[in-house]
């Protein structure tokens, strides 16, 4: 696992797209795993830049999103679908059917789970996944308790989560109780990691996360078995990490990081 601290919300999230830019350039083929909330919008905003001014082709580019809330209609404000729609998908050239969500709708949810995980199998696997974390440590909706080696499956949403997601639905009351997402075992099948943590409110997760240790009531610390994980954080979201400065020395030194800095 590589840290790397940035000033603000802006650098951490400029860093976070001028990796998915060199990767997507690099291979326009990329199968891209996407994440929704908050943390990811501003790097949706700054894609959705790139595309426009310095023409970053997103035709043949492939999506796979984590999650998606179970019953909620596609066109629904509060769904993934219509927040991947309004972030990126309508303001880039992907092809629509090129990108994939969880149908959450579907009548059979586990046969659902099982299309989702061999889609993404058909496609060839995730080249570069995108991930937040939520401030119990889930990855993609992998809430406590998560098993370290789940797949695609439906989750009910821990309470924490749910007040989380509150404002997006006017309310707790209206948030779905469970969702389909990923499991923590489809995460670590990607052969790229990048998570992007920003705010105070996530320094505490993210030091557990980074320098904890292992466990299934933190699905993020499994990130620390997979061999590529990039974690991108901001000065807040970096207060509680012990490493910081070894963290800061390896980003101002690597070489790899050099057309970073
Ligand atoms: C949603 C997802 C979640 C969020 C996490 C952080 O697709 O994967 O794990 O990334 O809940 O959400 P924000 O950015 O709203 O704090």
């Amino acid at each position: 696992m590589e840290v790397i601290i940035r000033a603000d919300e802006d650098a951490a999230a400029r860093l976070v797209a001028r990796i998915i830019v060199k990767e997507l350039r690099a291979n326009p083929h990329l199968v891209l795993g996407l994440a929704t909330g908050r943390t990811m919008e501003a790097v949706y905003r700054l894609l959705a830049q790139a595309h426009r001014k310095e023409r970053l082709d997103f035709s043949l580019c492939r999506t796979f999103n984590l999650d998606e809330y179970v019953g909620l209609p596609s066109d629904h404000p509060g769904s993934y679908r219509y927040s991947m729609n309004q972030h990126l998908f309508k303001r880039v050239n992907i092809d629509l059917r090129n990108t994939h969500l969880p149908e959450s709708e579907a009548p059979d949810l586990e046969a659902e789970c099982e299309r989702y995980e061999q889609l993404i199998q058909r496609s060839g696997g995730i080249d570069l996944q995108l991930l937040g974390i939520g401030q119990a440590g889930h990855i993609g909706f992998n809430e406590p308790l998560s098993a370290l080696r789940s797949r695609t499956r439906v989750k009910m949403l821990t309470p924490t989560t749910i007040r989380q997601n509150a404002p997006f639905f006017g309310g707790p009351g209206k948030v779905p109780r469970r969702a389909i997402t990923m499991g923590v075992g489809t995460i670590l099948d990607c052969r790229r990691l990048l998570l992007l943590a920003t705010g105070p409110e996530k320094a505490d997760i993210v030091a557990k996360a980074v320098e904890g240790p292992i466990t299934a009531m933190i699905s993020a610390t499994a990130l620390q078995l997979h061999s590529r994980c990039t974690v991108v954080v901001d000065e807040p979201a970096a207060s509680r990490l012990q490493g910081a400065d070894y963290y800061r020395w390896i980003f101002a030194n690597e070489p790899e990081w050099e057309e970073f800095r």
